[in-house]
């Protein structure tokens, strides 16, 4: 929808790839400013010039380098209407093999990242701003080799109802996106060999009650109408976007 954005000032953590960048396109298209982050200064350059937006080079779980977007956001914009919180990683490991390192760096950028990103930009949040936040049916199975993904993007659900309480009084909203299976190269940035890479695919999509991937554009449209407007009477959701997944984990 062509204005549904339209003078709205929106951030997009990790909008260099994936879902990020795919949600940073719709806003634009939908008329908002749009400034995207990322970890790597050459991706996110990269992708900023295709998309036609600002891009800046700040490592989410770097809260220095969080309130140096923030500094950067307030001197360009002054203050923003959306905060879409999607930077995240997926590192997988069983339960017997989980590192101190992998913890710490999961939860830094997946949880810790996420929550000091809000923090930090709560002084410049305008009355009314929707806050998204990006995380995963995960946090309510019991897949495989993902106790501290899940955990993480638990914890993440979790802090979002507390904030949609607290920040209400700003009219500030704050939701989060649960979304299954999306084909981006999330899964190929855990190192897993290409063969392993599609049989987990093929695995994964046998048992979507829709048989297929969701795509980023599926998850997009699901973010640009919770920052809207048209969703001012939703806040501390959840929204699962699964193709079913998360309602048939017996599916064979
Ligand atoms: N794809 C799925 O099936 C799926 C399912 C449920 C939830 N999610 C969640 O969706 C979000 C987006 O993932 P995606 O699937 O779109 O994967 P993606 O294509 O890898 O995108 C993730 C983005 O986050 C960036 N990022 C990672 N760590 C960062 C950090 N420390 N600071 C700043 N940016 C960082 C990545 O940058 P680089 O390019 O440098 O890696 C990339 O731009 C994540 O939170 C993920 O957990 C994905």
């Amino acid at each position: 929808m062509k204005d549904l954005l339209k003078g709205k000032v929106a951030v997009v953590t990790g909008g260099n790839s994936g879902i990020g960048y795919q949600s940073a396109k719709q806003m634009k298209d939908a008329g908002a400013r749009v400034i995207i982050t990322g970890r790597d200064e050459s991706k996110v350059k990269i992708a900023a010039n295709e998309l036609g937006v600002l891009g800046f080079k700040a490592d989410a779980a770097n809260i220095n380098e969080t309130n140096q977007l923030v500094e950067f956001v307030k001197k360009e914009f002054g203050k923003i209407d959306i905060l879409f919180v999607n930077a995240g990683i997926f590192a997988p490991a069983p339960v017997g093999q989980i590192t101190e390192e992998m913890f710490d760096h999961q939860m830094g950028i997946n949880f810790k990242g996420a929550v000091f990103t809000i923090e930090k930009f709560l002084p410049i949040l305008n009355e009314g701003a929707s806050v998204i936040n990006l995380s995963s049916v995960n946090a309510y199975t019991g897949m495989p080799n993902t106790a501290v993904y899940a955990a993480s993007k638990a914890a993440l659900n979790s802090y979002t109802r507390t904030a949609a309480t607290e920040l209400a009084p700003r009219k500030i909203r704050i939701n989060s996106v649960n979304p299954g299976p999306i084909y981006t190269p999330i899964f190929g940035k855990a190192g897993f060999p290409e063969e392993q890479l599609k049989g987990f695919a093929q695995a994964m999509q046998n048992r979507v009650p829709l048989k297929r991937f969701g795509q980023p554009e599926d998850v997009a449209n699901l973010v640009v109408f919770l920052a809207s407007e048209k969703a001012s009477f939703i806040t501390g959701g959840e929204y699962n976007i699964d193709g079913g997944i998360n309602i048939n984990p017996l599916l064979a």
